[in-house]
Order: structure tokens, then sequence, then C-alpha cells
């Protein structure tokens, strides 16, 4: 915990000109995520507490973006001479007028901490001072990154930042979006939302505050973006990590909720834990929550912790910070699960469209080998056009009669067994090898039908084609294919090509 976090209502440029000048300031300083890994190649994975020392050193010279490394993202003291340098012409003080500095002792010290996210530069609380305020406000997050990735970027009306924090999720969105609505329950992200919308060039996101949906009410949006305080604990401190709802309550009403403040068409992502009861499997408690929401669903799936380990995961930073206090909150988390019924709890995300009134919804689990390292937007939009031409009908006749084109990035995995002195080809995987990353084992004789889905022929000619160089029962080949083209098309890993000249492949 540090001092300098004593509680400010969050940062202001007191005049709007300054946010300009601060943005130059630290764009011609190379303050960009190459220039910083630059100078700290440990950025790209997250600094970690232990190593300082080393990032102290990586960063001693005295250039202005060594000087400007070491006070916004070290959180170190900096004499006030080259603070003032590395900040001109805007200066020291007019950022601690802004409340981002305090000056003391002939040196500077940040009240905050600076990242460069998705090339937008994000103010937020400095992160030594997690623990020591309940209305802490994070810069970024490895849960923060997830959405960001999760998020499917259309141009759009209107977007809804929910829980919106130091606001990067806003920030993205007014790249894409007519007009964006912030909303948060703590004045000082909100405050944080608006000095970084205004050093990132984007003043009119609209900043609301109060609770979830209460300041938008009577609004729809298009797109709709979460990633709230879903852990499920008895805590009830901290806003950025804590709900007042008992278990995974939270996670359940900002999911019904957002489906309710959705135009038609329009997508909403929200990040979210969930409780398994006894009997539970891992996608039952999101489905029983969409039962009557409207919506089509994507239900992801990142993992499942036994409750010591979720425990221990969540209170991870008091570890070193205070041992006995660690070992006391897991405990207190423990009994609270023990007498809620709670045995396992899930991290994953719900992806919703809204449905016109009047038709029926669709609902899909998908379990993710790992969570997303980057954009899968287009990946989850191909997914809910499958899921689509899918639900059309037509079954295993149209899937046939109907030609399909292989995702570009993905590889083939192919596992041969020895047996009797020959190698055979005994498990097979298509898998994507960037955004969702999803895999999909597929019969070995089916693998060589669907290695020729070029776009230009159906299913039924190409696996006709293949069972007669091969030698195989042309009948079960096109069962096997035709099951396969269908696990493939549920997970995004081919697509349908609509606009194929049937006639003229068949011929
Ligand atoms: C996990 S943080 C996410 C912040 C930011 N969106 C991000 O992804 O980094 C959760 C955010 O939800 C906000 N929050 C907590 N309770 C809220 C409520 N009742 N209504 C609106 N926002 C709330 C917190 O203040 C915090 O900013």
């Amino acid at each position: 915990m540090n001092d300098s976090s004593s509680r400010s209502p969050g940062p202001v440029f007191r005049d709007p000109a300054d946010a300009a000048l601060l943005r130059q300031v630290l764009r011609d300083a190379d303050f960009t995520a190459t220039g910083v890994a630059g100078r700290l190649p440990a950025v790209r994975t997250g600094l970690r507490a232990q190593d300082r020392p080393l990032y102290e050193r990586q960063v001693a010279g005295t250039d202005p973006l060594s000087t400007l490394i070491r006070l916004f993202l070290l959180g170190l003291r900096v004499p006030f001479e080259a603070a003032e340098a590395a900040l001109a012409p805007l200066g020291v003080h007019r950022l601690q007028e802004a409340m981002i500095l305090t000056v003391a002792d002939g040196s500077v010290m940040s009240l905050t901490q600076l990242l460069v996210v998705a090339d937008l530069l994000i103010f937020g609380d400095r992160d030594d001072a997690m623990l020591a305020t309940p209305d802490w406000v994070a810069v970024s997050s490895p849960t923060a990154t997830l959405v960001e990735l999760l998020t499917i970027r259309r141009p759009v009306r209107s977007s809804l930042d929910l829980g919106c924090g130091s606001g990067m999720h806003a920030l993205l969105a007014t790249r894409h979006s007519e007009r964006v609505t912030a909303v948060d329950i703590n004045e000082r992200a909100l405050a944080f939302t608006r000095f970084n919308a205004q050093l990132n060039g984007a003043p009119d996101v609209e900043c609301r505050q109060g609770s979830w949906f209460d300041p938008v009410s009577d609004q729809a949006f298009d797109m709709i973006v979460s990633n709230p305080p879903f852990v499920v604990s008895p805590e009830s401190e901290f806003l950025f990590r804590d709900s007042p709802l008992p278990a995974d309550e939270l996670s359940k009403t900002v999911v019904t909720e957002a489906a309710r403040h959705l135009v038609d068409g329009g997508f909403a992502h929200i990040l979210c834990n969930w409780a398994l009861g006894e009997g539970d499997e891992w996608p039952d408690p999101p489905r029983r929550w969409l039962t009557d929401a409207g919506c089509d669903a994507f239900i992801l799936h990142f993992g499942t912790e036994e409750p010591m380990a979720y425990a221990a995961m969540w209170n991870a930073p008091l570890k070193t910070e205070n041992p006995s206090a660690f070992v006391s909150a897991v405990d207190r988390w423990l009994d609270y699960y023990r007498s809620r019924g709670i045995h396992a709890l899930c991290s994953g995300a719900v992806i919703l469209r809204r449905r016109p009134t009047g038709e029926r919804p669709w609902l899909r689990a998908l379990s993710l080998r790992q969570a997303p390292e980057d954009p899968a937007g287009e990946d989850l939009l191909r997914l809910f056009r499958n899921e689509d031409w899918l639900e059309t009908g037509g079954g295993d006749q149209r899937l046939l009669e109907s030609a399909f084109r292989l995702l570009d990035r993905h590889e083939v995995r192919q596992t041969l067994g020895y047996r009797g002195g020959v190698y055979d080809s005994h498990r097979c995987a298509v898998a994507q090898t960037s955004g969702l990353r999803l895999e999909v084992a597929v019969d070995p004789e089916a693998l060589q039908v669907l290695l020729r889905l070029d776009g230009s022929h159906t299913l039924r000619d190409i696996a006709q084609q293949v069972a007669s160089e091969l030698g195989l029962d042309v009948t079960a080949l096109t069962d096997k294919a035709t099951t396969a083209a269908r696990e493939l098309l549920r997970h995004g890993l081919i697509v349908a090509q609509e606009t194929v000249d049937l006639s003229a492949s068949s011929a």
C-alpha cells in the first residue's frame, strides 16, 4: 500500500487544452506500446512486484521516456527538474492541479498509473494502492483485456460500457460507435473515464453515475460491454471486485438486464463467473438465467475451479502483503461456499444477440481450451452466422447440397499411431490458430473430405469423389463428412458458401 493513494475525487483537466498538450508530451516522448516495451520488455506480459529492482535499472536513463516510465508506470519518485523537463511544455504544476501528481521535498510522485492499452493512453489508480481504498480504479487488467478481445466490433449507433472503470471499453467503442455511454457507480471511475476520454481525443463519451442500468433505464443499445465485479465471494468492500449481491446474482442480473437493453440484433458481451451447485454441469446456471431472455446466446466457458483454488486466486494479493489475512480470507470464502452449497466456480462470458419479439432464440455453450489472446470478435460473429444457418433447417440434406470454405487461419493436427509395422492416423483435429482457438476432433476419413472444402463443390460431390479415389464406402463416408461438417460449422471453422453455383459443381 502506498501513502500517496489517499482518496482524491479522481483526475480532472482544469483547462481542456491540457488534454491535447499531455497527449502531445507523451507522444513526443514515445510513450506508446512499442516505445515503452522497447525500454521495459516485461510490460508486454505484466510487471511483477518482485522484479521492480530490475525494471528500475532498465529505465535509469535521463531521457524523457525513461523519466515518464519511472514516474507513471513504476510509480517512483522523480526529481522535480527531471519531471519538469520530461513533461515540458505542460509542466508538473498543471498535472498537480489535475490531481495526477504530487510534489514534495523537491521530488514528484504520481497519484495515478498510466498504461498504453490497445493504443489508448489510460490513467487509473496506482496498482500498489489496490487494497487501500474501496473505490480504487484499475487502469487495466487481464479481465479487461478479455472483454476487449471478445467484443464484436461493427459500426453501430449506440454503445454502452457498463461498470466502465477507467473507461477503456468506452474509448474502444468510440472507434465504431456514433454515441457511447459509460456508466459506473463509482464517481472516481467516471472521473478517470472523462479524463481518459479527453486525453485520447474522444471527449464526447457520455458519463452517467448510478447502479448498473438505472442511469439508462429507458434506453436500448446496439452494443453493450461489461466487465462487472463478478467474483463470487462473501466480500463487499471493493467496487472493482466485489458485489453486495449473494453468490453469482450479480452476473445473473447484468446478463438478464443486458438482454432487456439491446435493440433487435444488438450484441452484449458480459464477462461473468457462476457457481455450480450439486449436480450442475458447467453451462447450467447461465442456461437458467437465459430461459426467457429473448436473445440468442453463446455461453463461453474458460474454466472451472474448486472452491479452494478460486478463493486462493482472488485473494492472491494478500498472500505476500499479509499472509495471515490471506489464510483467514480463504477460510471465510470456503465457509461461504459450503453454506450456500457451492461445489465449484466457473469463469466465462455470455455473448447475447437480441431477437426480434416473437422469434425463437437459440442458446449454445462452448468450452474454450484457453482464454483468447488476440481479437475474437470476428470469430464470434461467424459463430452467430453459422448457428443461424444451421437453425434455418434443411438438416443433413442441406449440408450435403451446400459448399463450404475452410477458415483461413487453422491447422490440422494428426496423431499417427504405430501398430503392426504401419503408422495409422488415429486422432485428427482441425484447430483455429488465433482468436477463440476452437478445436474440433474429426474422423480421419472425413478429414479427407473436409480438406477439399474450397467453396466451389458441394459436400456430397467431394465425399463421392474422395470415396471413389480412396475406395471407401460412399454412404459411410458421406455420413461421417456430414457429422464433421456440422461440428466444424458449430465451431466456426468452416463457412457456407451461399453463392456457389451448385448446378455447375455437380455437373
Ligand atoms: C472489474 S471492474 C471493470 C472496470 C473496467 N470496465 C475494466 O474492464 O477494466 C468493475 C467496475 O464495475 C463498477 N461497479 C461496481 N458496482 C457497480 C454498480 N452497482 N453499478 C455500476 N458499476 C458498478 C466498479 O466501480 C468497477 O469500475
